[in-house]
Protein backbone atom coordinates (compact mmCIF):
# COMPACT_ATOMS: atom_id res chain seq x y z
CA UNK A 1 0.00 0.00 0.00
CA UNK A 2 1.13 3.58 -0.53
CA UNK A 3 1.17 6.07 1.80
CA UNK A 4 -0.81 8.51 -0.70
CA UNK A 5 -3.96 6.10 -0.28
CA UNK A 6 -4.24 6.74 3.23
CA UNK A 7 -6.80 9.69 3.58
CA UNK A 8 -8.18 11.61 6.57
CA UNK A 9 -11.22 9.38 6.76
CA UNK A 10 -9.56 6.02 6.12
CA UNK A 11 -7.33 5.99 9.21
CA UNK A 12 -7.32 4.45 12.37
CA UNK A 13 -7.73 7.56 14.07
CA UNK A 14 -9.99 9.52 11.03
CA UNK A 15 -9.63 13.42 11.33
CA UNK A 16 -11.20 16.44 9.38
CA UNK A 17 -9.01 19.11 8.22
CA UNK A 18 -10.20 22.89 7.31
CA UNK A 19 -8.16 24.87 5.26
CA UNK A 20 -4.69 24.71 6.60
CA UNK A 21 -4.55 21.41 7.17
CA UNK A 22 -4.87 21.31 10.93
CA UNK A 23 -8.37 19.86 12.58
CA UNK A 24 -9.77 22.74 14.59
CA UNK A 25 -9.76 23.65 17.46
CA UNK A 26 -6.30 22.74 18.46
CA UNK A 27 -3.04 20.16 17.92
CA UNK A 28 -0.56 18.35 20.40
CA UNK A 29 2.43 16.93 19.99
CA UNK A 30 3.24 13.60 21.44
CA UNK A 31 7.00 12.31 22.26
CA UNK A 32 6.09 8.56 21.07
CA UNK A 33 9.07 6.82 22.56
CA UNK A 34 10.94 7.30 25.70
CA UNK A 35 11.46 11.18 24.95
CA UNK A 36 13.99 13.30 22.89
CA UNK A 37 12.14 12.47 19.68
CA UNK A 38 12.64 15.77 18.56
CA UNK A 39 9.75 17.44 19.95
CA UNK A 40 11.72 20.85 19.85
CA UNK A 41 12.45 21.14 16.52
CA UNK A 42 8.23 19.89 15.55
CA UNK A 43 6.83 21.94 17.80
CA UNK A 44 8.84 24.70 16.33
CA UNK A 45 7.96 24.07 13.23
CA UNK A 46 4.07 23.85 13.73
CA UNK A 47 4.02 26.99 15.87
CA UNK A 48 3.71 28.93 13.22
CA UNK A 49 0.23 27.51 12.63
CA UNK A 50 -0.54 28.22 16.24
CA UNK A 51 -1.70 31.29 18.04
CA UNK A 52 -0.66 29.96 21.65
CA UNK A 53 2.11 26.92 22.64
CA UNK A 54 1.34 25.39 25.51
CA UNK A 55 3.21 22.85 28.19
CA UNK A 56 0.96 20.92 30.60
CA UNK A 57 2.74 18.12 32.37
CA UNK A 58 6.69 18.08 33.34
CA UNK A 59 9.22 20.30 34.62
CA UNK A 60 12.88 21.20 33.20
CA UNK A 61 13.93 17.57 33.39
CA UNK A 62 12.35 18.12 29.63
CA UNK A 63 15.40 19.49 26.71
CA UNK A 64 14.00 20.85 23.56
CA UNK A 65 16.75 21.98 21.13
CA UNK A 66 15.48 24.35 18.92
CA UNK A 67 17.35 26.31 15.99
CA UNK A 68 15.74 29.54 14.55
CA UNK A 69 18.54 31.32 11.94
CA UNK A 70 21.39 29.47 12.99
CA UNK A 71 21.03 30.40 16.51
CA UNK A 72 20.64 27.27 19.35
CA UNK A 73 18.09 27.71 22.11
CA UNK A 74 18.17 25.14 24.68
CA UNK A 75 14.71 25.46 26.82
CA UNK A 76 13.47 22.98 29.78
CA UNK A 77 10.63 24.73 31.25
CA UNK A 78 9.49 27.75 28.64
CA UNK A 79 7.68 26.57 25.82
CA UNK A 80 8.94 26.94 22.31
CA UNK A 81 6.59 29.63 21.66
CA UNK A 82 8.58 32.19 23.40
CA UNK A 83 10.75 32.34 20.36
CA UNK A 84 7.85 33.27 18.37
CA UNK A 85 7.11 37.07 18.38
CA UNK A 86 2.99 37.58 18.36
CA UNK A 87 2.82 34.17 20.03
CA UNK A 88 1.47 33.57 23.44
CA UNK A 89 3.78 30.56 25.59
CA UNK A 90 1.92 28.91 28.85
CA UNK A 91 3.10 26.94 31.52
CA UNK A 92 0.17 24.85 32.41
CA UNK A 93 -1.36 23.46 35.77
CA UNK A 94 0.10 20.31 34.73
CA UNK A 95 3.88 21.24 34.76
CA UNK A 96 5.87 21.64 38.34
CA UNK A 97 8.27 24.80 38.17
CA UNK A 98 11.70 25.53 39.36
CA UNK A 99 11.52 29.14 39.47
CA UNK A 100 15.29 29.26 40.38
CA UNK A 101 16.17 27.35 37.23
CA UNK A 102 13.10 29.31 35.27
CA UNK A 103 15.06 32.74 35.97
CA UNK A 104 18.30 31.38 34.24
CA UNK A 105 16.16 30.23 31.15
CA UNK A 106 14.14 33.48 30.93
CA UNK A 107 17.70 35.20 30.72
CA UNK A 108 18.79 32.73 27.11
CA UNK A 109 16.07 34.37 25.44
CA UNK A 110 16.02 38.46 26.81
CA UNK A 111 20.00 37.48 25.90
CA UNK A 112 19.28 37.59 22.34
CA UNK A 113 16.79 40.70 22.37
CA UNK A 114 13.65 38.81 22.71
CA UNK A 115 10.53 39.82 24.66
CA UNK A 116 8.90 37.78 27.56
CA UNK A 117 5.95 39.32 27.53
CA UNK A 118 3.71 36.44 26.07
CA UNK A 119 4.77 34.18 28.53
CA UNK A 120 1.41 32.95 31.13
CA UNK A 121 1.94 30.64 33.98
CA UNK A 122 -0.52 28.93 35.62
CA UNK A 123 -1.86 30.02 38.70
CA UNK A 124 -2.25 26.18 39.89
CA UNK A 125 1.31 25.12 38.60
CA UNK A 126 3.11 23.26 41.77
CA UNK A 127 6.60 24.98 42.48
CA UNK A 128 10.17 22.72 42.40
CA UNK A 129 11.97 23.96 45.69
CA UNK A 130 15.50 23.07 46.72
CA UNK A 131 14.95 20.65 48.68
CA UNK A 132 12.73 18.39 45.98
CA UNK A 133 16.17 18.29 44.49
CA UNK A 134 18.02 17.25 47.28
CA UNK A 135 15.31 14.75 47.72
CA UNK A 136 15.63 13.44 44.05
CA UNK A 137 19.44 12.56 44.65
CA UNK A 138 18.35 11.16 48.04
CA UNK A 139 15.78 9.05 46.81
CA UNK A 140 18.44 7.48 44.26
CA UNK A 141 21.10 6.65 46.67
CA UNK A 142 18.24 5.03 48.69
CA UNK A 143 17.84 2.70 46.10
CA UNK A 144 21.20 0.99 45.92
CA UNK A 145 21.26 -0.92 42.57
CA UNK A 146 17.70 -0.26 41.68
CA UNK A 147 18.08 3.26 40.76
CA UNK A 148 15.16 5.14 38.01
CA UNK A 149 18.64 7.51 36.68
CA UNK A 150 16.20 10.43 37.39
CA UNK A 151 17.46 14.09 35.78
CA UNK A 152 17.86 14.67 39.63
CA UNK A 153 15.90 18.08 38.85
CA UNK A 154 13.70 17.51 41.69
CA UNK A 155 10.71 15.87 39.50
CA UNK A 156 9.32 13.11 41.53
CA UNK A 157 9.71 14.48 44.82
CA UNK A 158 7.52 17.82 43.74
CA UNK A 159 4.40 15.74 41.93
CA UNK A 160 4.84 13.84 45.50
CA UNK A 161 4.16 16.60 47.19
CA UNK A 162 1.50 17.53 44.76
CA UNK A 163 -0.09 14.03 45.27
CA UNK A 164 0.24 13.60 49.06
CA UNK A 165 -0.87 17.53 49.31
CA UNK A 166 1.87 19.15 50.48
CA UNK A 167 3.07 21.19 47.23
CA UNK A 168 3.11 24.82 46.82
CA UNK A 169 1.34 26.20 44.05
CA UNK A 170 1.78 29.19 41.94
CA UNK A 171 -0.89 31.00 43.56
CA UNK A 172 0.27 30.28 47.26
CA UNK A 173 3.18 33.28 46.24
CA UNK A 174 0.07 35.64 46.60
CA UNK A 175 -0.55 34.48 50.17
CA UNK A 176 0.81 33.96 53.69
CA UNK A 177 1.51 30.54 53.74
CA UNK A 178 4.24 30.49 56.24
CA UNK A 179 2.74 27.47 58.44
CA UNK A 180 2.44 25.49 55.45
CA UNK A 181 6.84 26.43 54.71
CA UNK A 182 7.21 25.54 58.66
CA UNK A 183 5.78 22.04 58.05
CA UNK A 184 7.29 21.33 54.76
CA UNK A 185 10.91 22.52 56.06
CA UNK A 186 10.70 20.35 59.28
CA UNK A 187 8.70 16.81 57.14
CA UNK A 188 11.70 17.34 54.49
CA UNK A 189 14.65 17.51 56.53
CA UNK A 190 13.37 14.78 58.54
CA UNK A 191 13.37 12.77 55.30
CA UNK A 192 16.64 14.37 53.78
CA UNK A 193 18.83 12.74 57.38
CA UNK A 194 16.87 9.42 56.21
CA UNK A 195 18.61 9.24 52.74
CA UNK A 196 21.52 10.72 54.21
CA UNK A 197 21.65 13.04 51.34
CA UNK A 198 22.86 15.89 52.97
CA UNK A 199 21.59 19.23 55.09
CA UNK A 200 18.77 21.29 53.65
CA UNK A 201 20.36 24.56 53.34
CA UNK A 202 17.19 26.50 53.60
CA UNK A 203 15.13 28.54 56.63
CA UNK A 204 11.67 29.30 56.59
CA UNK A 205 12.79 33.06 56.20
CA UNK A 206 15.25 31.93 53.32
CA UNK A 207 12.06 30.24 51.46
CA UNK A 208 9.94 32.77 52.06
CA UNK A 209 12.24 35.44 50.97
CA UNK A 210 12.60 33.26 47.42
CA UNK A 211 8.73 33.35 47.36
CA UNK A 212 8.74 37.21 47.75
CA UNK A 213 11.41 37.14 44.85
CA UNK A 214 9.23 34.99 42.44
CA UNK A 215 6.05 36.60 42.89
CA UNK A 216 8.27 40.16 42.01
CA UNK A 217 9.73 38.17 38.84
CA UNK A 218 6.62 36.23 37.66
CA UNK A 219 3.60 38.27 39.23
CA UNK A 220 2.57 39.98 35.69
CA UNK A 221 2.65 36.28 33.97
CA UNK A 222 0.81 34.41 36.10
CA UNK A 223 -3.39 33.86 35.75
CA UNK A 224 -5.82 31.20 35.48
CA UNK A 225 -4.44 29.36 32.12
CA UNK A 226 -7.48 27.44 31.85
CA UNK A 227 -10.12 30.45 31.44
CA UNK A 228 -6.91 31.60 29.42
CA UNK A 229 -7.06 28.56 26.90
CA UNK A 230 -10.63 28.24 26.46
CA UNK A 231 -11.48 31.64 25.85
CA UNK A 232 -9.07 31.58 22.72
CA UNK A 233 -10.35 28.82 21.93
CA UNK A 234 -14.13 30.28 21.82
CA UNK A 235 -12.14 32.93 19.88
CA UNK A 236 -11.40 30.49 16.91
CA UNK A 237 -7.52 30.49 18.41
CA UNK A 238 -5.33 27.17 17.55
CA UNK A 239 -3.33 25.85 20.83
CA UNK A 240 -0.25 23.19 19.97
CA UNK A 241 0.24 21.25 22.83
CA UNK A 242 3.85 20.92 23.47
CA UNK A 243 4.65 17.34 24.76
CA UNK A 244 7.51 16.61 27.33
CA UNK A 245 9.21 13.29 27.25
CA UNK A 246 7.77 10.59 25.62
CA UNK A 247 4.67 7.65 26.20
CA UNK A 248 7.14 5.38 27.50
CA UNK A 249 7.91 7.30 30.58
CA UNK A 250 4.42 8.05 31.39
CA UNK A 251 3.81 7.30 34.71
CA UNK A 252 0.29 4.60 34.35
CA UNK A 253 1.14 3.70 30.71
CA UNK A 254 4.94 3.73 30.74
CA UNK A 255 7.98 1.09 31.65
CA UNK A 256 6.78 1.88 35.42
CA UNK A 257 8.70 2.52 37.36
CA UNK A 258 11.07 3.60 34.81
CA UNK A 259 9.34 6.32 34.67
CA UNK A 260 8.83 10.09 34.88
CA UNK A 261 6.22 11.07 37.67
CA UNK A 262 3.40 12.71 35.20
CA UNK A 263 1.27 11.50 32.51
CA UNK A 264 3.22 12.61 28.88
CA UNK A 265 -0.07 10.31 26.73
CA UNK A 266 -2.47 12.88 25.20
CA UNK A 267 -5.07 12.74 28.25
CA UNK A 268 -2.00 14.35 30.46
CA UNK A 269 -2.83 17.27 28.14
CA UNK A 270 -6.44 17.63 29.41
CA UNK A 271 -5.38 17.66 33.25
CA UNK A 272 -2.69 19.72 32.84
CA UNK A 273 -3.99 22.25 30.82
CA UNK A 274 -7.54 23.05 32.06
CA UNK A 275 -9.20 21.58 28.64
CA UNK A 276 -11.72 19.42 27.81
CA UNK A 277 -10.95 16.02 25.77
CA UNK A 278 -13.18 17.11 22.77
CA UNK A 279 -11.11 20.46 22.88
CA UNK A 280 -8.07 18.87 21.55
CA UNK A 281 -7.99 18.12 17.48
CA UNK A 282 -5.28 16.19 15.38
CA UNK A 283 -2.22 14.37 17.30
CA UNK A 284 0.68 14.25 16.32
CA UNK A 285 3.32 11.61 17.15
CA UNK A 286 6.90 12.45 17.06
CA UNK A 287 8.94 9.33 15.89
CA UNK A 288 12.32 9.26 15.45
CA UNK A 289 13.38 6.77 12.76
CA UNK A 290 15.16 4.62 15.23
CA UNK A 291 14.98 4.50 19.28
CA UNK A 292 16.83 5.88 22.16
CA UNK A 293 16.24 5.89 26.18
CA UNK A 294 17.86 8.04 29.12
CA UNK A 295 17.94 6.73 32.52
CA UNK A 296 17.66 2.77 33.20
CA UNK A 297 14.75 0.53 32.12
CA UNK A 298 13.79 -2.11 29.73
CA UNK A 299 14.55 -1.50 26.13
CA UNK A 300 14.07 -4.27 23.90
CA UNK A 301 15.47 -3.32 20.35
CA UNK A 302 19.21 -1.81 22.49
CA UNK A 303 21.65 -2.22 20.61
CA UNK A 304 24.80 -2.79 22.54
CA UNK A 305 28.76 -2.25 22.14
CA UNK A 306 30.21 -1.06 19.09
CA UNK A 307 26.83 -0.75 17.10
CA UNK A 308 25.09 0.75 19.87
CA UNK A 309 27.78 3.75 20.48
CA UNK A 310 27.71 4.29 16.28
CA UNK A 311 24.64 5.24 16.69
CA UNK A 312 24.81 7.31 19.42
CA UNK A 313 27.87 8.87 17.90
CA UNK A 314 25.95 9.52 14.64
CA UNK A 315 23.13 10.84 16.13
CA UNK A 316 24.55 12.87 18.54
CA UNK A 317 22.38 11.04 21.10
CA UNK A 318 23.44 13.59 24.89
CA UNK A 319 21.01 14.54 26.89
CA UNK A 320 19.97 18.15 26.13
CA UNK A 321 19.48 18.18 29.67
CA UNK A 322 21.70 15.55 32.02
CA UNK A 323 24.46 15.73 29.24
CA UNK A 324 24.31 11.52 29.60
CA UNK A 325 24.80 9.31 26.29
CA UNK A 326 21.27 8.11 25.32
CA UNK A 327 21.38 4.09 25.09
CA UNK A 328 20.06 3.44 21.03
CA UNK A 329 18.53 0.26 19.25
CA UNK A 330 16.45 -0.36 16.20
CA UNK A 331 13.05 1.29 15.94
CA UNK A 332 10.27 -0.57 17.61
CA UNK A 333 6.77 -0.51 16.35
CA UNK A 334 5.17 -2.52 19.27
CA UNK A 335 6.35 0.97 21.26
CA UNK A 336 5.21 3.04 18.44
CA UNK A 337 1.67 0.89 18.52
CA UNK A 338 1.22 1.57 22.51
CA UNK A 339 1.79 4.96 21.92
CA UNK A 340 -0.67 5.52 18.76
CA UNK A 341 -3.32 3.56 20.16
CA UNK A 342 -2.62 5.53 23.78
CA UNK A 343 -2.94 9.08 22.56
CA UNK A 344 -5.12 8.65 18.90
CA UNK A 345 -2.15 9.98 17.07
CA UNK A 346 -3.65 10.84 13.41
CA UNK A 347 -0.08 11.81 12.08
CA UNK A 348 3.35 11.17 12.01
CA UNK A 349 6.11 13.19 12.49
CA UNK A 350 9.38 11.07 11.06
CA UNK A 351 12.28 12.35 12.74
CA UNK A 352 16.10 11.89 11.75
CA UNK A 353 15.53 9.81 9.04
CA UNK A 354 19.10 10.91 7.96
CA UNK A 355 21.12 9.59 10.63
CA UNK A 356 20.23 5.78 9.67
CA UNK A 357 21.52 7.23 6.02
CA UNK A 358 24.69 4.68 4.98
CA UNK A 359 23.53 1.51 6.81
CA UNK A 360 23.57 -1.04 4.48
CA UNK A 361 20.87 -3.17 6.47
CA UNK A 362 18.24 -1.49 9.07
CA UNK A 363 15.98 -3.38 11.63
CA UNK A 364 12.68 -2.50 12.54
CA UNK A 365 10.64 -4.42 15.81
CA UNK A 366 7.37 -5.48 14.88
CA UNK A 367 6.88 -7.30 17.40
CA UNK A 368 8.11 -9.27 20.74
CA UNK A 369 9.10 -13.45 21.23
CA UNK A 370 8.25 -13.84 25.24
CA UNK A 371 8.33 -17.43 26.11
CA UNK A 372 7.49 -18.76 22.74
CA UNK A 373 4.36 -16.62 22.03
CA UNK A 374 4.93 -13.06 19.71
CA UNK A 375 3.11 -10.19 21.28
CA UNK A 376 1.95 -7.20 19.38
CA UNK A 377 1.09 -5.20 22.49
CA UNK A 378 3.82 -3.84 25.28
CA UNK A 379 3.27 -5.75 28.22
CA UNK A 380 2.90 -4.78 31.67
CA UNK A 381 5.05 -6.76 33.40
CA UNK A 382 8.77 -5.83 33.10
CA UNK A 383 9.85 -9.20 33.76
CA UNK A 384 7.83 -10.12 30.63
CA UNK A 385 9.52 -7.12 28.97
CA UNK A 386 12.67 -8.35 30.06
CA UNK A 387 12.10 -11.85 28.60
CA UNK A 388 11.35 -10.29 25.36
CA UNK A 389 13.45 -11.09 22.16
CA UNK A 390 12.31 -8.36 18.88
CA UNK A 391 11.67 -9.86 16.01
CA UNK A 392 12.41 -8.08 13.30
CA UNK A 393 11.86 -7.22 9.74
CA UNK A 394 14.97 -6.53 7.47
CA UNK A 395 15.24 -3.62 5.35
CA UNK A 396 18.14 -2.74 2.61
CA UNK A 397 19.22 0.63 4.03
CA UNK A 398 20.15 3.67 1.96
CA UNK A 399 23.32 5.68 0.67
CA UNK A 400 24.00 9.64 2.27
CA UNK A 401 21.83 11.86 -0.08
CA UNK A 402 24.25 14.95 0.48
CA UNK A 403 22.87 18.43 2.44
CA UNK A 404 19.74 17.70 3.99
CA UNK A 405 18.27 21.13 3.17
CA UNK A 406 18.49 20.82 -0.81
CA UNK A 407 17.20 16.95 -0.59
CA UNK A 408 14.27 18.54 1.23
CA UNK A 409 13.19 21.04 -1.35
CA UNK A 410 13.81 18.00 -3.75
CA UNK A 411 10.53 16.66 -2.19
CA UNK A 412 9.64 13.21 -1.11
CA UNK A 413 9.62 11.52 -4.30
CA UNK A 414 13.10 12.20 -4.74
CA UNK A 415 14.64 10.40 -1.29
CA UNK A 416 16.34 7.32 -1.68
CA UNK A 417 13.71 4.33 -2.77
CA UNK A 418 14.66 2.24 0.04
CA UNK A 419 14.14 5.27 2.21
CA UNK A 420 10.49 5.93 0.84
CA UNK A 421 10.15 1.68 1.66
CA UNK A 422 10.92 2.03 5.00
CA UNK A 423 8.57 5.25 5.76
CA UNK A 424 5.89 3.25 4.15
CA UNK A 425 6.07 0.19 5.76
CA UNK A 426 5.63 2.25 9.35
CA UNK A 427 2.96 4.48 7.71
CA UNK A 428 1.11 0.96 6.87
CA UNK A 429 2.29 -1.02 10.38
CA UNK A 430 0.60 2.05 12.12
CA UNK A 431 -1.85 3.05 9.80
CA UNK A 432 -0.73 6.93 10.63
CA UNK A 433 0.62 8.49 7.98
CA UNK A 434 3.76 10.10 8.08
CA UNK A 435 2.94 13.86 7.28
CA UNK A 436 6.06 15.06 8.37
CA UNK A 437 9.83 13.79 7.62
CA UNK A 438 12.89 15.52 9.19
CA UNK A 439 15.72 14.75 7.62
CA UNK A 440 17.81 17.39 9.90
CA UNK A 441 17.86 19.55 12.88
CA UNK A 442 16.77 22.63 10.94
CA UNK A 443 13.05 24.30 10.11
CA UNK A 444 14.34 23.78 5.85
CA UNK A 445 15.32 20.35 6.83
CA UNK A 446 11.68 18.73 6.85
CA UNK A 447 9.54 17.58 3.85
CA UNK A 448 6.15 18.67 4.66
CA UNK A 449 3.13 15.94 3.27
CA UNK A 450 -0.01 17.60 4.21
CA UNK A 451 -0.97 19.41 1.19
CA UNK A 452 -0.93 16.49 -0.64
CA UNK A 453 -3.36 14.56 1.87
CA UNK A 454 -6.04 17.38 1.55
P1 LIG B 1 12.65 12.29 36.13
O1 LIG B 1 11.61 12.79 35.16
O2 LIG B 1 13.80 13.24 36.30
O3 LIG B 1 12.07 11.82 37.42
O4 LIG B 1 13.33 10.98 35.48
C1 LIG B 1 12.62 9.77 35.29
C2 LIG B 1 13.04 9.09 33.99
O5 LIG B 1 12.57 9.85 32.90
C3 LIG B 1 14.55 8.97 33.82
O6 LIG B 1 14.83 7.75 33.13
C4 LIG B 1 14.90 10.15 32.93
O7 LIG B 1 16.08 9.92 32.19
C5 LIG B 1 13.67 10.18 32.04
N1 LIG B 1 13.40 11.51 31.49
C6 LIG B 1 12.86 12.57 32.13
N2 LIG B 1 12.73 13.61 31.30
C7 LIG B 1 13.18 13.21 30.10
C8 LIG B 1 13.26 13.84 28.80
O8 LIG B 1 12.87 15.00 28.60
N3 LIG B 1 13.80 13.07 27.81
C9 LIG B 1 14.17 11.78 28.01
N4 LIG B 1 14.10 11.16 29.18
C10 LIG B 1 13.61 11.86 30.22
Amino acid sequence: MHAERLTPTNLKYPYVLNRIGVQLPSIAIIGAQWGDEGKGKITDYLSEEADIIVRSQGGNNAGHTIIIDNETFKLHLLPSGILREGKLAVIGNGVVMSMADMIEEMKQITDTGRSLDGLRISDRAHLVLGYHKRLDGGEEIYRGSKTIGTTKKGIGPAYQDKAARNGFRVCDLFDDVSEKIAFNLRFKKDLLKLFQNGECGCTEESIAEKFKLWKDVFGKYVCDTSVLLNEALDDGKTLLFEGAQGVMLDIDHGTYPYVTSSNTTAGGICTGSGIAPNRIGKVYGCLKAYTTRVGDGPMVTELHGTEGKYLMEKGGEYGVTTGRGRRCGWLDLVVAEHSVRLCGIASLALTKLDVLNGYRKINVCVGYEIDGRTEKHFPASLSKVSRASPVYKEFDGWDEFGPSEEAAKRGYDALPKNMRAYIEFIEKYLKVPAELISIGPKRSETIDKRAERM
